[in-house]
């Protein structure tokens, strides 16, 4: 993704460091942090610092062979319980079992001390990189989507920093925007964390496509109007029957579009389909502090004495769902299946 005119991934790692952009204090400071130890590593996903699907399972698989360095004489317990660590960071991002899996696996190929530890860099490494090609492809493959003049609405931030780069929902729109078409983009504002407003914004501000934020209760408002002529979400987590768990909100945002018959297109590698989830009851949707929405800034705006509910993720039945645009092309809910042995 480009920042400022410079190219950047979300989630690198240089030596034995991992790099991230600093995705809190967006747009305001562009900050690269280093994240040593597996601590940090789940301080780092647990507070948001790096979030979106792809970007915690690079972190992960990046955070895991980093620990893995710190062994002595590695067994394959003690790599199986980092990851059982690790993996507890957050709950619904499918990709962070994924990126953790891989690396595993391709660790324990390894013979010696110095072998076990080299290929579980190279894991991350060729996750990391296979991660940022997959979102590349979708792009291709969504592009073929958008048409000259459409206006899109997106929900939370699915572009380049929630992922190791291009994006998910993002990815597409970005290609489009590159083949010279003429688009819009609604962002809206993603409460309670702002990832919309915050990182979406910034993403295509900085890449130069045209758009505007719009507060969340404002989708209905346009679609009803046929100001929007389709829906493109990421997801963090898709279950083997199409449904998919997304940022709290998108399911609002594809029943309203059902109503107005515009398009829901759902932009996911496979690293984010679980075919051992058989449907949405079956993901786990995280639960965050209350503060988050009780405060705003830091500034409380509900009463002391009033409590809130904050999930982080809803779930959209597939039948909500028009495609689902992956590296390997686009997919009916229902065709998932295909996708199985890829
Ligand atoms: O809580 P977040 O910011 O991690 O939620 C992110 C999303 O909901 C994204 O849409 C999803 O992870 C897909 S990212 C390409």
């Amino acid at each position: 993704m480009k920042i400022n005119g410079k190219n950047y991934r979300t989630v690198w790692m240089e030596g034995t460091i991992i790099k991230t952009i600093e995705q809190n204090q967006l747009p305001e400071i562009f900050k690269i942090v280093d994240i040593i130890g597996d601590g940090a590593v789940i301080s780092a996903i647990q507070t948001m610092v790096v979030r979106g699907a792809p970007a915690i399972g690079a972190m992960g698989a990046y955070g895991l062979a980093q620990a893995i360095q710190n062994l002595h004489q590695p067994t394959k317990k003690h790599i199986q319980h980092l990851r059982d660590k690790i993996i507890l960071a957050r709950p619904t991002a499918y990709d962070l079992e994924h990126g953790l899996n891989s690396v595993v696996v391709m660790a324990l190929t390894g013979q010696t001390e110095d072998e076990i530890k080299k290929m579980a860099l190279v894991a991350a490494q060729e996750y990391a990189d296979r991660s940022a090609e997959a979102c590349r492809l979708i792009g291709e493959y969504g592009n073929a989507l958008i048409k000259n003049g459409d206006r899109i609405l997106t929900h939370c931030n699915a572009g380049a920093l929630a992922t190791v780069d291009f994006g998910t929902a993002l990815s597409p729109i970005r290609a489009a925007h590159r083949y010279e078409k003429s688009i819009f983009v609604y962002v809206d504002e993603t409460r309670p964390r702002l990832q919309g407003a915050k990182l979406t914004a910034f993403e295509l501000y900085q890449e130069g496509i045209d758009h505007a934020v719009i507060v969340d209760n404002a989708a209905g408002y346009f679609m009803a109007r046929s100001e929007v002529d389709m829906v493109i979400t990421g997801t963090d987590r898709v279950a083997a029957n199409g449904d998919v768990a997304n940022k709290i909100g998108t399911y609002e945002k594809a029943v309203v579009a059902h109503e107005n018959n515009i398009p829901v297109y759902i932009a996911a590698p496979l690293s984010t389909i679980d075919f051992s989830c058989p449907n949405g009851d079956t993901i786990p949707i995280e639960e965050r502090d209350p503060d988050e929405v009780l405060s705003i800034n830091g500034r409380r705006v509900a009463s002391d004495g009033s409590p809130a509910l904050n999930p982080a993720f809803d779930v959209t039945p597939a039948k909500y769902i028009t495609g689902i645009i992956t590296e390997k092309g686009i997919y009916k809910p229902g065709e998932l299946h295909l996708l199985k042995k890829q």
